[in-house]
């Protein structure tokens, strides 16, 4: 099938890149020329296992095509999808101004049937609001249908997510709609034995808030469990292994740590709170979530500090920029909260990503990078751990401590065991589990 795909970033790009593979004929859409310039000459603008060698081989085959124009997306295919962003608004409601507009661009170059798919993550009725907006700009005998296909795959497994999904959720409300995206999912179906769920269009396009927010509600428990623990003597490990085992709770999203962050999870919650309040239902529940996660940042901060007495003129190494392993986002990673605030306390930084520099480094200019994680800890005062990157998970602890200034290790992602810790002269924090083992 033809399909177009208008917004080419960690969704777009992905999701068209895996449906060229599966045979469809892909044209990925996107207003950034320079992006688009650069995906025709093969340069990804993410990162992301997999997926270069994807785009290059569905490129040479001809099936997989970049443009900047939503008029020639439009014309190229029956089915466009939606993958713009839906970033935070002014009052954290999902901002749905590039869905709009690309929206009523693609109703004024419509010349036949359409059928527009959101995979963008929308709150619940946009497809109704959507239908209305179209609707002023599409000829009237001209039909189009509007569905909802919201997208669960992970950053930094993406590429593999996109063909073993855990289900495919489809909202659809007319048969010509729901038959053209059954023919394009078929394969992946087939191939993967997936689930592939169909409903109306408002639950499908609830399913990814209620999904989303409630993957973040499961963090910020276990984050609460661990301030128990701390409070107790309990190890919030073994407390999360103990839960996670029990087959009704599961063991993922039960890491205590520095809390959720990335592009998705904070906006979603977020604008699914603001979105209960415009319905007139109050989802305090959520509202705890969020301040549990802001409160783990500032939990962490206060052990760094403390640790270090006088922050001002500390050195301190960041390890860790991208909000997880695997990706470079750093959009609402946690070191976009600790980079500032260690800043304005004049404390001299260090910072590590393997590869998360080029889009961290606009956003806060200036600070020095290092090539290694024992690089940027050398001379520093403390180490201040962010995401689990397999070079912080395997750094040669020795060589750690005998390049440091003071063996001060922050741990947000409990990287590592106090025990090991203990043993080896370091003063070390983590969540939710003693600085050093209890003796009996
Ligand atoms: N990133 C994820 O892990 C993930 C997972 C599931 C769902 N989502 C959702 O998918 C959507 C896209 O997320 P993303 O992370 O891919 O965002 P992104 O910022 O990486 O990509 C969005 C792209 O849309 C383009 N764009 C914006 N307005 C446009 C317009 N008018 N015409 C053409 N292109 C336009 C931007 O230039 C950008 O390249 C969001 O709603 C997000 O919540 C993201």
């Amino acid at each position: 099938m033809k399909i177009a795909i208008v917004g080419t970033g960690y969704v777009g790009l992905v999701t068209g890149a895996a449906f060229a593979e599966i045979g469809h004929d892909v044209l990925c859409v996107d207003n950034d020329a320079r992006k688009v310039e650069r995906l025709r000459q093969l340069h990804m603008p993410i990162h992301e296992e997999g997926l270069e060698p994807l785009v290059r081989r569905n490129v040479a085959q001809g099936r997989l095509r970049f443009s900047t124009s939503v008029q020639e997306g439009t014309a190229f295919a029956e089915v466009i999808f939606l993958a713009v962003g839906t970033p935070p608004g002014y009052q954290g409601e999902a901002d749905m101004s590039y869905v709009e507009q690309v929206g009523r661009e693609v109703a004024r170059h419509m010349d036949g049937y359409r059928l527009l798919v959101e995979k963008s993550t929308v709150p619940v009725n946009t497809s109704a609001r959507l239908g209305r907006t179209m609707n002023r700009s599409v000829r009237e005998d001209i039909p189009f249908d509007i569905a909802s296909n919201p997208e669960f795959l992970r950053e930094g497994s993406a590429v593999h997510d996109a063909f073993h999904p855990d289900r495919i959720v489809v909202g659809v409300e007319s048969e010509r709609a729901a038959a053209r995206l059954r023919a394009i999912y078929k394969p992946i179906v087939d191939r993967s034995g997936c689930a592939y769920l169909e409903m109306n269009i408002a639950s499908a396009e609830l399913t990814k808030h209620a999904s989303n927010s409630f993957l973040a509600m499961k963090i910020s428990y276990i984050n609460a469990v661990s301030r128990i623990c701390e409070l107790t003597g309990a190890d919030v490990n073994h407390v999360a292994r103990g839960m996670g085992l029990d087959s009704r709770i599961g063991p993922h999203f039960l890491q205590a740590g520095v809390g959720y962050g990335g592009s998705c999870f904070p906006k979603d919650v977020d604008a699914f709170v603001r979105l209960a309040d415009e319905l007139g239902y109050r989802l305090d529940l959520l509202k705890d979530v969020q301040a549990i996660n802001a409160g783990q940042r500032e939990h962490l901060m206060r052990k760094l500090q403390q640790e270090l007495w006088v922050l001002d003129g500390k050195t301190v190494a960041v390890l860790g920029l991208a909000f997880k392993p695997g990706t470079d986002d750093v959009r609402e990673s946690p070191a976009l909260y600790f980079v500032p605030r260690l800043q304005e306390r004049n404390v001299t930084l260090r910072l590590w990503d393997p590869v998360a520099r080029a889009k961290f480094e606009p956003v806060h200019p200036g600070i020095p990078f290092a090539d290694t994680p024992l690089e940027a800890a050398r001379d520093a005062d403390a180490v201040l751990i962010l995401t689990t990157w397999p070079e912080i998970v395997s750094l040669d602890l020795d060589r750690l401590k005998s390049v440091m200034r003071c063996p001060v290790v922050v741990d947000g992602r409990n990287a590592f065991e106090p025990a090991v810790m203990l043993e080896k002269g370091f003063v070390y924090h983590s969540c939710g589990r003693q600085p050093q083992p209890r003796m009996h």
